[in-house]
């Protein structure tokens, strides 16, 4: 695989990704809607290996491109750019952030089988969505460590999954193949295997400004392969379509 990474959408997300992959000896080429000059301070924390440009031009410059922007945005791809490339979809749909998708709500399709139809020329892989940014970075472990965990991936092109599998594999993470962009549903916002495993038991009693806060500071929690298997396994397509804390646990006001 080449090693170079691009990026588009660098906020805290796709930032911690291009951090592991900077630790893990890629160069990583950053992006986002506002300017590469407005990337200054991501590229200076990240070091000589960074650089910031455009969307368009960080697409031509690597193989592998991770999109991490908020899903409304997905159809400004540029899907010239991005033809021929690998397109790593980790997003979420989010209807109170993205506003309602009728088709996605009535799930007759997934967030990221419209992405791949806004990228016929690229092969969208999705993952990487399954954990909090500040985990995704913590809990990185090289392989075979003992306390590795496991993301979710989906893909139509078994090649292209082969090669996200290596990119998990170099910045601290096994892999496992869920199925087709078609189950990509199994790893969404709001199924079993997003964020609580990786976080651990939930305290009872929270209000929601604690579980909130508890998310993101609580402990993280390792989550194997088999787990991930179990998890995605039980995922429903029941229920309404997002991340909702009062979905996860029990919470108080
Ligand atoms: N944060 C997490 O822990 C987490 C976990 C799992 C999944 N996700 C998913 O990851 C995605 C990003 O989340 P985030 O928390 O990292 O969001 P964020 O901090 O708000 O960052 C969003 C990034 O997307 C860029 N962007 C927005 N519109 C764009 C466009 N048209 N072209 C290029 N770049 C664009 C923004 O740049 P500008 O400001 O210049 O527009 C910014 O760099 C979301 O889909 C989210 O659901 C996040």
């Amino acid at each position: 695989m080449s090693r170079t990474i691009a990026f588009i959408g660098n906020g805290n997300l796709g930032t911690a990704i291009a951090r592991l992959a900077v630790d893990a000896g890629y160069d990583v080429v950053l992006s986002n809607s506002r300017g590469p000059e407005t990337l200054a301070d991501a590229v200076t924390g990240l070091g000589d290996r960074a650089r910031a440009t455009t969307p368009a031009e960080a697409a031509r410059a690597a193989g592998l491109v991770v999109v991490s922007m908020p899903f409304h945005a997905h159809d400004k791809l540029p899907a010239e750019a991005l033809a021929g490339k690998i397109v790593v979809d980790a997003m979420h749909y989010f209807p109170d952030r993205d506003g309602r998708i009728e088709e996605l709500e009535e799930r007759r399709t997934t967030s990221s089988e419209l992405l791949q139809r806004h990228l016929p020329g690229s092969r969208v892989v999705k993952t990487l969505v399954n954990m909090d940014f500040l985990r995704m970075h913590t809990s990185a472990r090289r392989s075979g460590h003992p306390e590795r965990s496991a993301l979710p991936l989906t893909g139509d092109d078994p090649a292209a999954k082969a090669e996200v599998t290596g990119f998990l594999d170099a910045i601290g993470y096994d892999a496992v193949d869920v199925g087709r962009l078609a189950d990509s549903w199994r790893h969404e916002a709001g199924t079993p295997v997003n964020v609580l495993p990786y976080v651990g038991e939930p305290p009872e009693g929270m209000n929601q400004e604690q579980a909130h806060e508890w998310l993101f500071t609580g402990p993280s929690a390792v989550v194997g392969a088999g787990r991930v298997e179990e998890l995605t396994g039980q995922a429903t397509r029941t229920g309404r379509v997002g991340l909702y804390l009062e979905d996860l646990f029990p919470v108080g006001n």
